[in-house]
């Protein structure tokens, strides 16, 4: 049923929002997307889910990054998506840009995890199914497999794109040299990869230092970053103690353990350095990442619609000055 409330902003493309293209292809996306690793399961609202996305949509968001275990529980966010997907998203569909991923744990025994052609096969089967939809705009082998043999993965991934279930291929954190050996396939078989996605934020910075981002940029994909606020270190929130319903005081990923001293001081610097610019910290690490043509995009995750609104004010001001990147730098000690 479509949802009736629903009429998204007239002004979606003209509020700010500015598109990048992908490597080589013809795809545009957001300089800022939505990620529901985390905020969209069952654990969350379907109230607050829906305010978030809807929102998103109004302000030019049009790329959400999805993956078979995102919750929690594990599927739930693409319940969740699929939820929304029929209600309100249904007419919308050739504006949004949707993604998943499989190859981290996601049900029990051999075939729920990991990279085989039946996991992968099997899991986007089950995705589609939750998501309410036909194909997604990109599939992702999430992780690198060092056990299954390359060449079967990436069969897989091109056998998805020829069956329609995925338009564009992506890979996710593989080492430099299985991402080399996964763009040479992927070409080889005429399904250019469209992303890769890896973890980058002003606190890891390996894609740079591991030339992960030019190596994308020669093999003429995207490179598009996640965790871009360190999972939410990177904005002032912890910097008077752990916030009652934060990430990291609800227990998971983000442990209290991560807020040594040294971090801490390091996130006061850059606050510092951000309030100069006259950002919050988060528009400022979001800045950083797309001070340059190196990043796609970024996939912020967000737990209100104010924290989205934070974001997307990091479109304001993506240009740093030499002063200000020493600082930065200088800040990261
Ligand atoms: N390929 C992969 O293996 C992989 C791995 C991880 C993530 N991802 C993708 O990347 C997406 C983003 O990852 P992430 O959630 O770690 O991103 P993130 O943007 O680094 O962290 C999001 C968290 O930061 C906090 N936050 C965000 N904006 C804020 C603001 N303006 N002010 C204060 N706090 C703010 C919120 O924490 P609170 O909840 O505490 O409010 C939010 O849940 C995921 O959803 C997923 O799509 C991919």
């Amino acid at each position: 049923m479509t949802d009736p409330i629903y009429s998204p902003c007239a002004d979606r493309y003209q509020s700010g929002m500015k598109y990048r293209r992908a490597g080589r292809s013809g795809i545009l996306l957001p300089e800022i997307s939505l990620g529901l690793w985390h905020n969209f399961g069952d654990v969350d609202t379907l109230s607050g889910s829906r305010r978030k996305l809807h929102h998103a949509f109004d302000r030019g968001i049009t790329h959400f990054d999805l993956a078979n275990n995102y919750g929690p529980s594990d599927g739930s966010a693409e319940e969740t998506f699929g939820r929304i997907m029929k209600s309100s998203f249904a007419p919308y569909r050739d504006e949004l840009f949707i993604s998943t991923k499989a190859g981290h744990d996601m049900w029990p025994g051999p075939y729920g995890t990991w990279g085989s052609r039946k996991s992968l096969m099997a899991s986007l089967d089950q995705s589609l199914r939750r998501m309410n939809l036909e194909y997604v705009d990109v599939f992702y082998s999430h992780r690198y497999d060092p056990d299954t043999p390359l060449e079967e993965t990436m069969q897989a991934l091109v056998d998805i794109v020829r069956q329609g279930k995925a338009l564009y291929a992506g890979i996710s954190k593989y080492p430099y040299e299985a991402a080399q050996e996964a763009y040479r396939y992927l070409r080889g078989h005429d399904v250019p990869c469209l992303l890769y996605q890896g973890r980058y934020n002003l606190f890891c910075q390996d894609p740079a230092r591991e030339h992960i981002l030019e190596q994308a940029r020669e093999q003429g994909a995207g490179f598009i970053a996640f965790s871009p606020l360190a999972q939410g270190l990177l904005t002032s929130k912890y910097l008077h103690g752990i916030p009652d319903g934060s990430r990291m005081a609800r227990g998971g990923f983000l442990k209290p353990a991560a807020l040594t001293p040294e971090v801490l001081a390091r996130i006061r610097r850059l606050n510092d350095i951000a309030l100069r610019r006259g950002q919050t910290l988060a528009e400022m690490a979001l800045a950083w990442l797309l001070k340059d043509g190196l990043v796609t995009s970024v996939i912020v995750g967000a737990s209100s619609v104010e924290q989205l609104d934070d974001n997307l004010k990091a479109l304001d001001n993506t240009s740093f000055s030499e002063e200000e990147l020493n600082d930065i730098n200088g800040a990261l000690g």
